[in-house]
């Protein structure tokens, strides 16, 4: 594609499909030294992710660093495959950028066959973070034939005795599986209902926020991890945890899925359901005594050994960006007070403390996030979906300017 018709068609479909994104409706006004911070860390990080891509062979995706600095990877299979190649994406809508295009491009290739993929729940953060920009970007037809695939093979694994979509497979007999995290898959299946014209996918997506709603929340608000059905009767057999530190722990990215995932739900549809429950989830998370002033959660509300633990800028990006989205759907007040904790948050990630010089940390932006402790995996590492949610809400936040949507 010439470049310049690449911009102008970006600038145009930015003006149209994104101001749906975080529109304020609250003609919240963003502070002026954020707006900076914004706009100069997503230039940064341009040039961050120009070095990235020279780091990652053309065949795998980024994931990690080792112990030892080295670069992990993996095959497009892991939940996080979409995040790489929507992080480009994210910043060619924020810069333009040519090259950031085409490796973007290159990596969508690669992912493109996971459409088929019937063994994951993840199928909304690998191919709606990515083909799902892609397409708003430069919306082609392959692109929305491979959304409504996803959205196809994402809905087979969903049962009507449980009212849910399965997360993980299992090999006890019986034992049907559901993580608070699922949530964030719902939006690939709002999207394929749109782009295709059946609603069987929107009506998926209801009956499993609806079943969540119903069982994955604690009188408090938080939530548990994981919530095992009975796949015969789709009662309740057990709620636990997997990445938290206690079952009745309240994992903090499981914390922001939530909120994220509610908030998205509400867009999606205009059901107060999920956005009083998304407004309970906030209240959770930025009312807990341990969470810290800097906005940066601990890895685990829970964590034994506060303050002496890691913490997750992971959960930290997915909850300012969502935050920036939610200010817009409440008072003026709410909304005040969810902008600031955001703006908080991105100035703490945006801070040296976690955000990498340039050409170094593998190419990854920030520093310090959290896989999973119980697992002894990824702990005190940069991660995919950490600059991806981190990308989103210094964008999201570019976007409170109507006249800097791009
Ligand atoms: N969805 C897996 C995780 O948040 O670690």
């Amino acid at each position: 594609m010439n470049f310049k018709f690449f911009v102008t068609l970006t600038l145009a479909v930015s003006l149209t499909v994104f101001s749906a994104d975080a529109q304020s409706v609250n003609n919240l006004r963003p502070r002026k030294k954020i707006l900076k911070l914004a706009r100069a860390r997503l230039e940064g990080a341009k040039s961050q992710y120009r070095y990235f891509m020279t780091q990652v062979p053309q065949d795998k995706m980024p994931r990690t660093l080792d112990k030892d600095g080295k670069l992990l990877l993996t095959d497009t299979g892991w939940w996080c495959s979409g995040f790489y190649p929507g992080s480009l994406l994210l910043l060619v809508k924020a810069t333009g950028d040519q090259e950031l295009y085409q490796e973007s491009l290159r990596r969508l290739s690669l992912l493109e066959k996971e459409q088929y993929n019937k063994e994951t729940h993840d199928l909304g953060f690998m191919m709606y973070c990515s083909f799902g920009l892609a397409d708003k970007l430069a919306p082609s037809q392959r692109y929305k034939d491979i959304i409504v695939n996803s959205a196809r093979s994402l809905a087979s694994r969903f049962d009507t005795t449980v009212g849910c979509i399965r997360s993980w497979n299992s090999k006890t007999p019986g034992e049907f599986l559901v993580i608070i995290d699922n949530m964030m898959n719902l939006e690939l299946l709002f999207a394929a209902s749109r782009l295709s014209g059946d609603s069987t996918f929107h009506k998926i997506a209801l009956r499993h926020a609806n079943t969540t709603l119903t069982n994955h929340f604690r009188s408090d608000n938080s939530s548990w991890h994981v919530v095992n059905y009975d796949s015969e009767t789709g009662a309740v057999r057990l709620k636990r945890t997997d990445q938290g530190a206690a079952d009745a722990s309240a994992w903090a990215r499981g914390q922001a899925w939530g909120l994220y995932g509610y908030t998205m739900a509400y867009r999606e549809t205009g059901n107060e359901t999920y956005l009083d429950q998304a407004n309970k989830i906030a209240s959770f998370i930025l009312s807990h005594s341990r969470y810290p002033k800097d906005g940066v959660p601990y890895w685990d509300f829970d964590a034994p050994g506060i303050p002496n633990t890691f913490r997750d800028a992971s959960a930290a990006s997915v909850i300012a960006s969502v935050l920036i989205e939610l200010a817009g759907y409440t008072s003026k007040n709410t909304g005040k007070q969810y902008l600031n904790a955001a703006e908080n948050i991105l100035l703490t990630l945006s801070s040296p403390a976690y955000t990498a010089t340039e050409r170094t940390n593998g190419g990854f932006l920030l520093k310090h996030s959290v896989g999973s402790i119980p697992h002894k995996s990824e702990v005190d590492v940069p991660l995919t979906y950490a600059d991806y949610y981190y990308l989103e809400a210094l964008s999201r936040y570019r976007g409170l300017v109507k006249t800097d949507k791009r």
